[in-house]
């Protein structure tokens, strides 16, 4: 039987990071230092699994790099038709076909006024790279399959890339050469991790009459928790609830009941323990838990678990850990009998205005 796209374009992902990381070879493509010091704050506008990536980029950038960053309501630039004053702002745009009229409305006013602009994108001659200063093309290839898979990731990379070219405003906006090393070692963790996964894809049978769920990720995992409820929904057209664990516990914790599916993510690291306290919880209430962990306290509070390798450090953890929630989507869809390329009711580029 011939692959899906799908399946190919997740198998390709530790090829395609490594392929944009040996590109940039340590430092971004165009001159940052003409950014560096002009700036002090970074505003990202992204859209579907572009904003997953922003949603990283919003822990990375303030955790390491120590700079506020806010993510863009695009709407008020394109549909309400306001400028609001974005003096101080690096304006950042992720998108994999960079054509959402959207997205590019925000860099545009964002370049209207001055500011710097970047965009991460798979298409360096689209609309959202010209309208950038600096273009951080992802060289993922062509992406067939409707979902992203291989987008998602290299964009996680471009973000990470990002951050180890920028430095931080009291080192003088040095990059950083360990984190850069650091990095270079992640398409081995994917690969790993992917390997992982494949030896217990046939446990996803668990989940065949799975109407509903939830996913739970906080900090760097924030972004993947929402990027594997997305891979999960699109691909089986199922509905999915995503939740930091602090916001889970502000009301939605009421859902819960015996055999409920979550998804956790447990990565080790700052998140961990405030992670076991609420697969604690989740026991409790009798939930089914599937951990993705790289800790042996959170494998003994999961019902069943997907091992993410030790030593991934917590800022790089989201490239791994979202590779099970990929497989979980592909694999449920295929068990359902679903057209895993073609999900209902979708196309490969939307544009929004
Ligand atoms: C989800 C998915 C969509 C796209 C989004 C891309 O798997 O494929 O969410 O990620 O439509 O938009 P751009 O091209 O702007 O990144």
């Amino acid at each position: 039987m011939t692959a899906s796209n799908l399946q190919t374009e997740i198998f390709e992902q530790p090829e395609a990071v490594r392929r944009l990381l040996d590109a940039c070879q340590g430092s971004l493509p165009g001159d940052l230092r003409t950014f560096k010091g002009g700036f002090n704050y970074i505003l990202i506008a992204a859209r579907g699994t572009s904003d997953n990536a922003a949603r990283f980029a919003q822990y990375l950038l303030q955790n390491r790099n120590h700079v506020p960053v806010m993510l863009a309501a695009p709407s008020v630039f394109s549909i309400y038709g306001q400028t609001p004053r974005l003096n101080g702002a690096l304006v950042v745009g992720i998108s994999q076909s960079g054509q959402s009229p959207d997205i590019v409305s925000v860099l545009a006013a964002g370049r209207a006024q001055g500011c710097p602009t970047i965009s991460l994108t798979n298409d360096p001659a689209s609309p959202l790279a010209e309208a950038s200063d600096l273009v951080v093309d992802l060289r993922a290839g062509p992406e067939k399959a409707v979902a992203a898979t291989k987008t998602y990731t290299a964009s996680l990379a471009a973000v990470a890339m990002l951050s180890c070219a920028l430095g931080s405003p009291e080192d003088n906006w040095t990059p950083r050469d360990e984190d850069w090393a650091t990095l270079a070692r992640v398409p081995a963790w994917m690969k790993e991790t992917l390997d992982g996964v494949m030896a217990m894809a046939g446990s996803v049978e668990r989940y065949h009459f799975m109407q509903t769920g939830l996913t739970i990720g906080r900090g760097y995992n924030y972004a993947t928790a929402f990027e594997m409820a997305l891979k999960i929904m699109e691909l089986n057209s199922l509905a999915m609830l995503s939740y930091s664990s602090a916001d889970f516990l502000h009301g939605p914790i009421g859902i819960l009941r015996k055999d409920f599916p979550t998804f956790v993510v447990a990565h080790s690291g700052a998140m961990l323990e405030p992670t076991l306290q609420i697969m604690a919880r989740f026991r409790q209430s009798g939930a089914d838990i599937t951990a993705i962990t790289d800790s042996q306290k959170a494998r003994a509070l999961a019902d069943i678990s997907f091992n993410i390798p030790a030593g991934v450090p917590e800022w790089l953890s989201p490239l791994t850990d979202v590779l099970p929630g990929q497989v979980i989507g592909w694999q449920l869809a295929a068990l359902r009998g679903l057209d895993v390329d073609n999900p209902r009711g979708l196309s490969k580029v939307t544009e929004t205005i």
